[in-house]
């Protein structure tokens, strides 16, 4: 019996990764290129000269600002990608009595607004020029689940698990495939962010949150953006063709659904 073994190989593929600086933003461009893409990245600051790379274009925008935004969905539709890794977020944390209306428009402007306009971008991209495509949201295990002090993250995450359905739903009769993925808790620069603001809304000790979430994770620890990068290497893929409206978990056990 032949095993028709679908390669992870993007070689001739144009992928394009949204909060290209981030620690996932990276590992994934440099995953996407080991397997022969030409990726064109983006993020609100200068690329991090590590990732600099000769099949590696690079663009900035503020996804807050609404002509940057404007002008990264054309960029977006110029690029005509093959793949699109939807990624870019910012994170903040309160409880519902004291997060408030700012706070919530900074959270939906970059992880649902602009991540809704991007994914608009690239299915247009992707229909007109009948690219049988895969585009990859960025969810997060907050999406599954409330928390009593993160409301405005937690529910843009949802917003992403449902929007994936969504367009997958809607591009699938163009061929189209779109999923998310949800990370429960990946070493990134994010996570300073994440610490410090539990250590003032929890008095923990700096350091002490992230100790104490990576120790909880079933497999017994924090992932790393290599984790993610494979998973999105696989979407990318021949090797998921089958595979559309999903949001997958890499997590080390922490979302049991
Ligand atoms: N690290 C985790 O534990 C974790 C867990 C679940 C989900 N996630 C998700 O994974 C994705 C990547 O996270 P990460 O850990 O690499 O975080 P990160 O903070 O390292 O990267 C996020 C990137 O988004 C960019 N960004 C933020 N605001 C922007 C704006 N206005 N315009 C353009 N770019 C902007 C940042 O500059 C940054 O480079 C995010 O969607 C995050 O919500 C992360």
């Amino acid at each position: 019996m032949s095993i028709n073994a679908a390669p992870t190989d993007l070689t001739g593929k144009t992928c394009i990764v949204t909060g290209a600086n981030g620690g996932i933003g990276q590992s994934t461009i440099v995953h996407f290129l080991a397997q022969g893409a030409q990726v064109f990245a983006t993020d609100i600051a200068a690329l991090y000269a590590g990732t600099a790379d000769a099949d590696l274009t690079y663009a900035q925008f503020d996804l807050l600002d609404d002509n940057s935004l404007r002008e990264a969905t054309r960029w977006v539709q110029a690029c005509q990608p093959d793949v699109f890794f939807n990624n870019a977020a910012v994170f903040d944390m309160g409880s519902v009595l004291e997060a408030d209306l700012k706070q919530m428009d900074r959270l939906f402007g970059v992880n649902v607004r602009a991540f809704y306009a991007l994914l608009q971008a690239a299915s247009k991209s992707m229909v007109a020029t009948t690219t049988k495509g895969s585009i990859i949201n960025m969810a997060s295990q907050a999406g599954h689940r409330g928390e009593a002090l993160v409301a405005h993250y937690c529910a843009t995450k949802a917003a992403v698990i449902s929007y994936t359905q969504s367009a997958a739903l809607a591009l699938a009769p163009h061929g189209i495939r779109v999923n998310a993925i949800s990370p429960g808790v990946i070493d990134t620069p994010m996570w300073k962010t994440v610490d410090g603001l539990f250590a003032k809304f929890e008095g923990k000790e700096l350091g002490q949150k992230k100790r104490e979430v990576g120790e909880s994770v079933p497999l017994g620890y924090m992932g790393s953006p290599e984790d993610i990068a494979r998973v999105a290497v696989f979407l990318a893929s021949q090797q998921a063709e089958y595979i559309t409206a999903q949001t997958i978990c890499v997590d080390g056990g922490n979302v049991l659904r």
